[in-house]
């Protein structure tokens, strides 16, 4: 097998799977004092054919993995973790997972630690205007694959200087374990109500979080640019701009940068 074979920390999972209270997003549970990433790890215990719920979870990466083949920083401080799920939606439907994912994040952050971020579609967590969490989806045959970082304790000049953390940004104290079981209890609820029932009640959900609807952005997807209105998100979980020559259009990929 490629993937490394760390030791398992049984202390840690121990702590955690207390903190789990027996929610199936984290039935199972792989802990590390340290990793590569727990992107790759999950993937490889997902072509083993580990279940649906599995959850790898580290205290520091040194591989750490962002979107668009980014480096994601992960000292110390931070909870980084990926969840294993075996949707049986559409595939067409899989993107909309992030977006879960997020609202799961914001709801945890904010239950966790008593302030509110905002999201940044699709799935970026913001706070102050930075960004305190990130979310990446892998989706493989074997399964696919949630990936969480959010910085916690973080010392902000070990980030990014678009990044902050949840302490920088005057949170109460909180254990990143303890906001990896809130953001996985969140997430199970809004996956069983997306598996019964589709994306619909979740799109009500994330509108309040969404801080950058009714405001300018830039919108770079692929090669192209554009420049509008943020307005929603569409039935399907794409991102509708109204763009200043008057249209409408939606995006399913993108980076979106607040203008002012
Ligand atoms: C982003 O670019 O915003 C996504 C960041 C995702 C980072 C998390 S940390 C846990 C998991 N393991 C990784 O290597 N990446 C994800």
């Amino acid at each position: 097998m490629s993937h490394e074979n760390p030791e398992r920390d049984p202390e840690l999972e121990a702590r955690l799977a207390r903190h789990l209270n027996g929610c199936r997003m984290g039935r199972s549970v792989y802990a590390f004092e340290q990793l590569g990433s727990t992107m790759e790890h999950a993937h490889a215990l997902a072509r083993e054919g580990a279940p649906e719920g599995t959850l790898v979870v580290t205290l520091r990466q040194n591989q750490g993995r962002g979107r668009l083949g980014r480096v994601w920083e992960s000292p110390v401080g931070g909870a980084y973790f990926s969840l294993i799920v075996r949707p049986t939606r559409e595939l067409s439907d899989v993107p909309q997972l992030s977006l879960l994912a997020g609202l799961s994040a914001a709801e945890a952050i904010q239950r966790s630690t008593g302030l509110y971020p905002s999201l940044r579609w699709p799935n970026d967590v913001l706070l102050n205007g930075n960004k305190v969490a990130g979310i990446l989806v892998e989706a493989k045959a074997s399964a696919v694959i949630l990936g969480v970082g959010i910085n916690v304790t973080t010392r902000t000049d070990e980030l990014p200087d678009t990044a902050t953390s949840l302490q920088a940004g005057g949170a109460r104290a909180v254990d990143p374990l303890v906001l990896t079981a809130s953001l996985c209890q969140q997430f199970q609820a809004w996956y069983d109500v997306w598996t019964a029932e589709g994306f619909a009640s979740i799109r009500e959900a994330l509108r309040p979080w969404m801080g950058h609807f009714g405001q300018p952005v830039h919108i770079s997807a692929g090669s192209q640019q554009f420049e509008g209105t943020a307005s929603d998100v569409d039935e399907n979980g794409r991102l509708m701009v109204r763009l200043d020559s008057g249209l409408i259009r939606t995006f399913d990929v993108g980076e979106v940068t607040l203008l002012r």
